[in-house]
């Protein structure tokens, strides 16, 4: 198909903003990721409403490390409470959460929680929610490439079978199909190493509004445009 038009099934997006949006009251930045995560929840609430199958949100990359320990650990601790207080809700409404990134820098006791909830959701099917902490598109596919290159010296594959289904089969997106759409809040207008294999084709929207005043509202209207949107994949739009 060389064109297409259609709600969009996955729709990941980078939720930035949460600092200036508490320091420009004079308040922690914490607080704007506390308020954030209360976004996050009203958003992962709505999706399904809105047609959206898939919904993937970047947490944390592998860049946020250079943060401020006091930061770091907060958003840590609000990773945790995020799925001990959501994981009954998250279950009852039939959300599947999982995870991407490199978990292993990551604490014990969060790893535990992040393991527990996937596999408890895990036959949940109305949204699949998919949360990337510590993710970096450049880390993942760089381990991708270490599991490939492992399987050619035990000679398990030959190099002239690695083809893009290959790869992405390596990727921590194996079981999730690629984004059509990747929002980004607060104005600023980069990729900051999200989804960069995946998102080869998505179409980009940027809204200057900062996460914590993101709205279900505004994701309405953002998906509405993208129904306008003409998808050619690098084919020509039909005459
Ligand atoms: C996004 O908000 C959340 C994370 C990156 C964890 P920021 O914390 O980047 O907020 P700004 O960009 O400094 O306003
Ligand atoms: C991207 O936001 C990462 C997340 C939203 C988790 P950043 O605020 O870290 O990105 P830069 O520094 O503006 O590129
Ligand atoms: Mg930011």
């Amino acid at each position: 198909m060389s064109s297409e038009k259609r709600a969009p099934q996955h729709v990941a997006i980078i939720m930035d903003g949460n600092g200036r949006w508490a320091t420009s009251r004079g308040w922690p930045r914490l607080v704007g990721h506390r308020k954030g995560a209360e976004r996050v929840k009203e958003i992962v609430r709505c999706a399904p409403d809105l047609g959206v199958k898939w919904l993937t949100i970047y947490a944390f990359s592998t860049e946020n490390w250079k943060r401020s320990t006091e930061e770091v650990l907060g958003l840590m601790g609000l990773f945790s409470r995020y799925i001990e207080r959501e994981a009954d809700r998250l279950s009852a409404e039939g959300v599947r959460m999982r995870f991407i990134g490199d978990r292993s820098r990551l604490d014990d006791r969060l790893q535990r929680l992040m393991a527990g909830i996937e596999t408890r959701t895990a036959n949940n099917t109305r949204l699949n929610l998919t949360v990337a902490i510590n993710y970096g598109g450049r880390d993942e596919i760089i381990r991708a490439g270490r599991k490939i290159a492992c399987e050619v010296a035990e000679g398990r594959l030959d190099p002239a079978d690695v083809t893009e289904a290959t790869v992405s089969a390596m990727l921590d997106t194996a079981d999730i199909p690629d984004p059509d759409l990747v929002i980004r809040t607060s104005g600023e207008t980069r990729v900051s190493n999200f989804l960069l294999w995946q998102a080869a084709y998505a179409e980009y929207e940027f809204t200057e509004t900062l996460w914590p005043d993101f709205s279900p509202a505004e994701l309405e209207r953002i998906l509405s445009r993208f129904g306008g949107r003409d998808r050619r994949f690098g084919g020509v739009a039909p005459a």
